[in-house]
């Protein structure tokens, strides 16, 4: 088991494409060819070693958490808590920081979304008047619940809109932002297109007029994890299976007072320190936050991913996937009427593209008959796509264990995908 204080683990010297052999899902065939997994940024793999640790768990140490005193409870209490001091480790947290365990970034931002105003009236942060701010580049999971909330509090919800190449400009926040401003809820990476919104600053001037900053670092956690104490962000949320982790596992990071801000979604068992039959007094963070049986061995797997990116090098692995993604985009805008989103995000894992006259589902399933696994439709960011006046598109994602020979494979793929439709 990991100690509570692990440093992290250093980075290996060995190339990239080797450690594509820790991936066992990957050496199988789809009708007929070598399976060209490009849809990472929905979901990645697994290395053996993540799927060994839960495992592990799973076989010597599984049983429900600090409710035992006998001593696979105290260790199953211990892998989790180890978990969680890896994974604060790993986004760079400090002091002022906490860490929950949630069932991934969809979850986290409904917890912060709905815990700011779920208090009531006089007690919750949000209120009638107030301003929330989202960006137009948001997946539907940083979206929906900021309308909810909106609703429910009376506050405004307002977006801060992209340019027409998708790209979102710090004077067009500042036009927006007032002391009415309460959230900045933001993107480090879209998942539509790859743009990197400069967030860094973004949040900074949210926090500037006394905002809480959300960053949704969905996409951005697999290769390019920014250092939550760098931040001026007070909840970060991510997802186990971006990120070479399990489902079903996932996390909310941020400041232990914002943190403290928000009512607790799920209310039950764990997360309280005192109950009688008319009321509760809840516990403090992080079990506040934690209501119920949580995903032990999820969590072990996460902490098992973050140790794995650590091995593997999160620099060499952001150089390669913008590597992938920069002959990919080159290789597709090449072809005849095919037209790359976003161009200029080079600091991207994926691509984006559309094809005159040819529908993504027919390119999509033109290349699974190949073996190339991508995906198409909307990417749950259907107002994005409005805002550019597009259908659904062809996405495209890259990993650590992808190479440019499957880039290849993709263009040539496309492009006999587009003389067959056409
Ligand atoms: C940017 C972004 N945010 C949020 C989500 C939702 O993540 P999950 O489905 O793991 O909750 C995704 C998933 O694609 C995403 O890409």
């Amino acid at each position: 088991m990991p100690n509570l204080h692990d440093p992290p683990a250093p980075a290996a010297t060995q190339p990239l494409a080797e450690w594509r052999a820790q991936f066992p899902v990957l050496a199988q065939s789809i009708h007929g060819h070598l399976l060209a997994y490009l849809d990472n940024a929905a979901t990645t793999h697994m290395p053996r070693q993540v799927m060994q640790a839960m495992q592990d768990f799973e076989t010597h140490e599984r049983a429900n958490i600090h409710r035992g005193v006998h001593t696979l409870s105290q260790r199953a209490t211990d892998a989790f808590e180890a978990a969680r001091a890896t994974l604060k480790r790993f986004i760079g947290a400090d002091a002022a920081h906490e860490l929950v365990f949630t069932s991934g970034t969809t979850e986290s931002l409904n917890l912060v979304a709905q815990g700011l105003w779920a208090a009531g009236p006089g007690q919750a942060w949000l209120r009638p008047g107030d301003r929330i701010i989202v960006s137009g580049l948001e997946h539907h999971a940083n979206l929906v619940p900021w309308q909810h909330a909106a609703r429910m509090s009376g506050a405004e919800l307002v977006v801060l809109r992209p340019d027409a190449q998708g790209r979102l400009h710090e004077g067009d926040l500042a036009a927006l932002l007032s002391p009415r401003t309460r959230v900045l809820a933001l993107t480090a990476g879209a998942n539509a297109t790859g743009e990197r919104p400069p967030y860094e600053a973004m949040l900074a001037m949210a926090r500037q007029v006394g905002a809480l900053t959300v960053l949704d670092a969905a996409q951005a956690v697999g290769h390019a994890a920014p250092a939550l104490a760098t931040l001026e962000c007070d909840f970060m949320a991510f997802s186990g299976h971006k990120m070479y982790g399990p489902m079903g596992i996932g996390v909310l990071a941020g400041r232990r007072d914002a943190l403290e801000r928000l009512y607790p979604l799920r209310l039950g068992g764990d997360m309280v320190e005192d109950v009688s039959y008319e009321r509760a007094v809840y516990a403090a963070l992080p079990a506040r936050l934690e209501g119920g049986t949580p995903n032990v061995a999820g969590a072990v797997g996460l902490a098992a991913a973050a140790r794995f990116i650590e091995q593997v090098g999160r620099a060499a692995i952001d150089q390669h996937v913008h590597a992938l993604r920069a002959r990919a985009a080159a290789g597709l805008a090449a072809l005849p009427g095919v037209t790359v989103l976003a161009p200029h995000a080079t600091q991207a894992a994926l691509v984006s593209f559309v094809a005159e006259d040819v529908h993504p589902h027919d390119i999509g399933t033109l290349l699974d008959e190949r073996g190339i696994a991508v995906r198409t439709g909307h990417h749950c960011a259907q107002p994005l796509h409005d805002h550019f006046g597009l259908g659904p598109t062809t996405r495209a994602s890259f990993a650590l264990y992808n190479t440019p020979d499957e880039v290849e494979r993709l263009v040539a793929g496309v492009a006999r995908a587009l003389e067959t439709m056409r």
